[in-house]
């Protein structure tokens, strides 16, 4: 086996390769091999220079977030200190360059930023993605970056978390030269020419005219600090990075340093990090099908076909095109082919207007999407997805159309959100071939996709379906066959809920400020709204049969229907909407809920928020209880998967689930009870939630006890 840090020579030059797969993180030994390998380099008269590389794909990605999460939860030796091996490097004595490939991202970035020089391949991505796990840069980056890159661009890089490519980071100054052709090649021959020069190293500790004045600076930090409150509402990482790289434009490097260092173990102790590092992980655990094995052979999908150019239709057809995957574009009607083909181009023309991509990128893409109104082409299709209304009948009935035409290894997928892709499948000759791919609106933007096993699935079907949500740079979350899947079966309950608050003497906004000030993306009413009044009114009517006589049902929601308040698309649902679609709290509502509340006996009464956020997040968790004890989600973990990636859940709350876990089960468990002799029996509390209260555990750890069970199987 290779160790983790190898040193060779080439044309008199010692080159460093760090070997620690997948990606090179800097985990316990890394630092160590490193620290030797340049004390043998340097002691090594025949090398002239010094060049650090990744071995694999990439150069580092981070320090470990093992690490971290360890640290994070106070088990470990406390926070990684990267100190010693920075200036060990900053200091050799001969030039150090880096040689970026892949990533140098966090910790890895830090790393190179400690060499004298840096070069990258093209593609390469630098960054400090830190407050996307609720930190700080822990390993002196808040202190070097603003000395290479000059503060505006520090605050930004680390505020947004974003990573950038190569050759803005070469005009930023974060690397000095792109390489074209072989990395390690280039990089050797820039060390030999930095050797050939001679003369002091340049530390980038020791840089300062980058650092600005005093009184520019403020205004810089002013814009950071606003910049982060907006965009990382309620977070603490982004603010707080501000305050570090305000320390290096105002303090010694060492100084800067040490505040750094307070920053970093502030924030790696905070909650907002225990839920951001989870997050990360659960994010990558939910591919892992404990009976799907990684080598599960998969469908190559180069041709897809969609049923439906609607909202839906059309945001997987670009996603797909993003993709670089050709999609023949099936309507009914030519006016509909026509909506959905412009607000394709729409969406691509405001992308092109924003930078995101050029306008040759964006006709490559409109090129892959062929619009039809025949099922012409479909039997070449590797994968054929129906976006059509959600009703039984009529997706029956294209199931068993697309059946005849499709080719044998075509994957049939129902972009259903709620109904039974059993029951779907079973019109088709091939109930293997058949799966449930739920994406979420706008399909081209939103990252979740439920892919939804139907009793007969075949394992192929299901790795295909991961790999495809990869491919599509989405996250693909395999849930069991219920109604509603995960995400909407426990919507309904927080919809129903957040009805019932309003009958009570709450008001849509109230709600939804609460909601938002939890850190939910949108209030439920604003999503209510923008989804439709109507389409919410027709789930209703689906399942009006299901609901018990005597159970309280809620009462506006047919009333707003009625009245044609069908949310924006109509300019008035639970709010009125001006020209922007600007909502705004309508005295009409109020006064239409008030009436309805005495109609129907309902007392009001004020709710405080701290209410409103338990009664609508509390249902939430009792059925994701019971969800996962129904075993229609893996993990507990996957629920936070869903509901962080699809429904707008704050990040740092770790989904529902783990914020359950940070409440405590108990905690949880006993407000639900309350609720239940107060409201009744939606408030039943799950009796997984109730076993885990009661032997004053976590969701968490029931997810680490089944993971090992599940690897059994
Ligand atoms: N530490 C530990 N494991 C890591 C890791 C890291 N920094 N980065 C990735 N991994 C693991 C993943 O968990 C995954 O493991 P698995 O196969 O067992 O599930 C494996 O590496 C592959 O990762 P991805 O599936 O994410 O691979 P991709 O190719 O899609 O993406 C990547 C690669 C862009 C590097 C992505 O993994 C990534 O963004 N990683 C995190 C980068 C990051 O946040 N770095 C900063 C860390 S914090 C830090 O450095 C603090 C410092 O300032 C002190």
């Amino acid at each position: 086996m290779d160790k983790l840090v190898n040193l060779t020579t080439q044309d008199g030059v010692a080159v460093i390769t760090i070997n620690n797969p997948p990606v090179n993180a800097i985990s316990p030994g890394v630092p160590e091999g490193l620290v030797a390998a340049l004390d043998a380099a340097e002691k090594d008269s025949s090398a002239r220079a010094i060049v650090i590389i990744g071995g694999g794909r990439t150069f580092i990605a981070g320090a470990d977030i093992k690490e971290l999460e360890l640290a994070a939860s106070g088990r470990g030796s406390g926070p990684p200190k990267f100190h010693d091996i920075l200036a060990r490097i900053e200091d050799s004595t001969k030039p150090v360059v880096m040689a970026i490939h892949g990533t140098a991202l966090g910790g890895g970035l830090e790393v190179a930023m400690a060499g004298h020089y840096r070069v990258a391949v093209p593609d390469a991505m630098v960054g400090q993605p830190e407050v996307n796990l609720g930190i700080i840069p822990g390993a002196e980056g808040t202190q070097r970056l603003p000395r290479l890159v000059g503060v505006a661009a520090a605050v930004d890089l680390c505020v947004s978390g974003k990573p950038i490519r190569a050759p803005e980071a070469l005009k930023l100054g974060v690397i000095d030269r792109v390489i074209e052709g072989d990395l390690l090649s280039g990089a050797v021959a820039f060390a030999r020419e930095l050797a050939d020069k001679g003369g002091a190293l340049r530390k980038t500790r020791e840089l300062s005219d980058k650092l600005g004045s005093e009184f520019v600076d403020a205004s810089i930090f002013a814009a950071g600090r606003d910049q982060a409150r907006k965009t990382r509402r309620n977070m603490l990482a982004p603010l707080k990075v501000v305050d570090a790289i305000e320390a290096a434009a105002t303090l010694p490097f060492d100084e800067g340093c040490k505040k750094e260092r307070e920053i970093f173990e502030e924030c790696i102790a905070s909650d907002q990090a225990r839920a951001l590092i989870h997050a990360f992980f659960a994010e990558r655990a939910v591919a892992k099908i404990p009976d799907i094995p990684k080598e599960t052979p998969v469908y190559n999908i180069r041709q897809a076909a969609i049923i439906g150019a609607g909202t839906m239709g059309g945001g997987i057809a670009m996603a797909c095109a993003n993709a670089g995957i050709s999609v023949r574009l099936k309507e009914v009607e030519q006016a509909a082919l026509d909506r959905g083909l412009a607000t394709m181009r729409k969406n691509y023309e405001n992308s092109v207007k924003k930078g995101r991509f050029s306008q040759e990128v964006m006709d490559q893409r409109m090129a892959l999407i062929h619009p039809q109104l025949t099922y012409e082409g479909f039997d070449q299709a590797d994968l054929i997805i129906e976006a059509a209304f959600e009703n039984m009948e009529l997706k029956q009935r294209i199931f068993g159309e697309i059946d005849k035409i499709a080719k044998t290894e075509c994957l049939l997928a129902s972009n259903t959100s709620t109904l039974d892709i059993d029951a779907i499948a079973s019109v088709t000759s091939r109930l293997g071939m058949v799966i449930g791919l739920h994406f979420f609106s706008p399909a081209n933007v939103m990252r979740l996709v439920e892919i939804v096993r139907g009793k007969a699935t075949s394992k192929e079907v299901v790795a295909t379906a991961l790999a495809l949500a990869k491919k599509l740079g989405k996250v693909g979350v395999v849930v069991g066959n219920c109604w509603g899947f995960v995400g909407n079966r426990m919507m309904l309950p927080y919809m129903r809920e957040a009805q019932f608050l309003v009958e009570e003497g709450a008001t849509p906004e109230q709600v939804d400020r609460a909601l938002t000030n939890f850190g939910m993306a949108m209030g439920i009413f604003a999503v209510d709204d923008m989804g439709g009044i109507d389409v919410q009114w027709r789930v209703r009517q689906e399942r009006k049969h299901l609901e018990k006589p005597g159970l309280r049902a809620p009462l506006m929601l047919e009333k707003l229907f009625h009245a044609g308040r069908l949310g924006q698309k109509t300019g008035a649902g639970w709010y009125r909407y001006d020209e922007n679609r600007k909502a705004i709290a309508d005295p009409e509502v109020h006064a239409l809920i008030e009436k309805t509340a005495a109609e129907a006996g309902i007392p009001r009464r004020r709710l405080s928020d701290d209410e409103i956020i338990e009664r609508c997040i509390y249902i939430m968790i009792n059925e994701g209880a019971k969800i996962l004890e129904e075993g229609y989600a893996l993990r507990a973990a996957d629920i936070d998967v869903i509901y962080l990636t699809g429904y707008g859940f704050p990040g740092y709350r770790g989904g529902p689930m783990w914020y359950a876990d940070t409440v405590g089960l108990k905690k949880v468990r006993d407000r639900i009870a309350e609720l239940h002799a107060q409201h009744g029996e939606f408030w039943e509390p799950a009796p997984l939630l109730n076993r885990l209260a009661d032997s004053g555990t976590t969701f968490a750890a029931w997810d680490a006890s089944r993971e090992h069970a599940l690897a059994a199987v």
